[in-house]
């Protein structure tokens, strides 16, 4: 069966295109025009999308976007909104893009034609002209954690650079006299967040310098290596605010490596608040997520978009929560 792209690629135009013909919705030229419909009778091409508009039936289908699904967080969050989708009726497609833009360029392109009734983004990757993409098709959709904000769009964060704070606070609070901080990359709006909520703090302090930061990716193995780096530039750390769970629990092997106590000779906070972090030993001590809770936010955001129409945007920044567990030594007198 024809697809829009099949369409696009005969008719010699974007994909974005296409959508505007079948939706009479934009300025396309009269050459384009005609060259897109004779392309659709050509293939045959029935758009779901245009059956959907005629018959207004619902698939009662969403598609969830996810970044990846190798780290606990994101099933956590996805099962929230899953759950939500369960009780009111609706299946969801999870889509998982590696991290990687093409394949979400590819999801965006296509589902809208494989009759979901809304789609919820999760990504870094994510661009203004695939928000007007679906927009012009008349794509329910709300983002949440990792999101290009859009005063169009529902969007759902949480205090990213307040959880910096505190966590690196807290660290100098128990008694640390140099604390580092494991970023994650620069390219998640999330990470960079959490990086300013360190400086706010570090850079006030005597002991601060540049090199005491770290850029990681969001995962052990990472935390793990770069945490051995940090020890190489500076063996009198005594502190690290690791941006995730996982590359706390990196750092605590890397502690180990070194020959450094947790917490005696190095408190580690993480942030997330995965299950994972409380197992090992010494359990994390992290800036904790409403992980769950968001996922279902954002799924009753969808399906209030889907049923009512009518919803106007809304900008959600939740609260973190410092979680106290035997990765940190206890606050000084308090
Ligand atoms: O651990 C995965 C990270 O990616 C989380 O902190 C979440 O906020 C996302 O940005």
């Amino acid at each position: 069966m024809a697809t829009m792209r099949d369409v696009a690629k005969r008719a010699g135009v974007s994909v974005a295109t296409v959508s505007r013909v079948i939706n009479n919705k934009g300025k396309t030229s009269k050459a384009t025009r005609e060259a897109v419909l004779k392309a659709i009778e050509d293939l045959s091409y029935t758009p779901n999308v245009v059956a959907r508009g005629l018959s207004t039936r619902r698939s009662y289908t969403v598609a969830f976007i996810l970044p990846t699904i190798t780290n606990p967080f994101f099933p956590e969050m996805a099962k929230g909104a899953e759950n939500v989708a369960r009780e009111n009726g609706y299946n969801v497609f999870l889509c998982n893009t590696d991290d990687r833009r093409d394949i979400l360029k590819n999801y965006i392109e296509t589902l809208p034609s494989q009759y979901v009734d809304g789609i919820i983004i999760n990504s870094q990757n994510i661009k203004r002209e695939d928000l007007e993409q679906l927009k012009t098709l008349g794509v329910p959709v709300v983002m949440m954690d990792r999101v290009l904000h859009d005063q169009n769009f529902t969007t759902i964060t949480v205090k990213n650079r307040e959880g910096g704070r505190i966590a690196t606070q807290h660290l100098i609070d128990v008694g640390c006299e140099k604390v580092a901080h494991i970023s994650g990359l620069e390219t998640d709006p999330n990470a960079k967040e959490r990086l300013w909520g360190y400086l706010d703090v570090a850079s006030k302090q005597s002991w601060f310098e540049q090199s005491l930061i770290g850029q990681a990716e969001f995962s052990v193995q990472s935390g793990y290596q770069v945490a051995k780096e940090i020890f190489l530039r500076h063996n009198d750390v005594d502190g690290i605010f690791c941006a995730n769970d996982l590359i706390a629990i990196g750092a605590l092997k890397a502690a180990h490596e070194w020959g450094k106590k947790v917490p005696r000779d190095l408190s580690i906070v993480g942030f997330d608040g995965i299950d994972m972090s409380g197992l090992t030993i010494p359990s994390i001590t992290t800036i904790k997520q409403p992980i769950y809770q968001m996922g279902e936010l954002a799924m009753k955001e969808l399906l209030e978009q889907i049923e009512s129409k009518e919803t106007d945007p809304t900008k959600y920044e939740l609260d973190v929560e410092l979680v106290l567990r035997d990765s940190t030594m206890k606050p000084l007198n308090k």
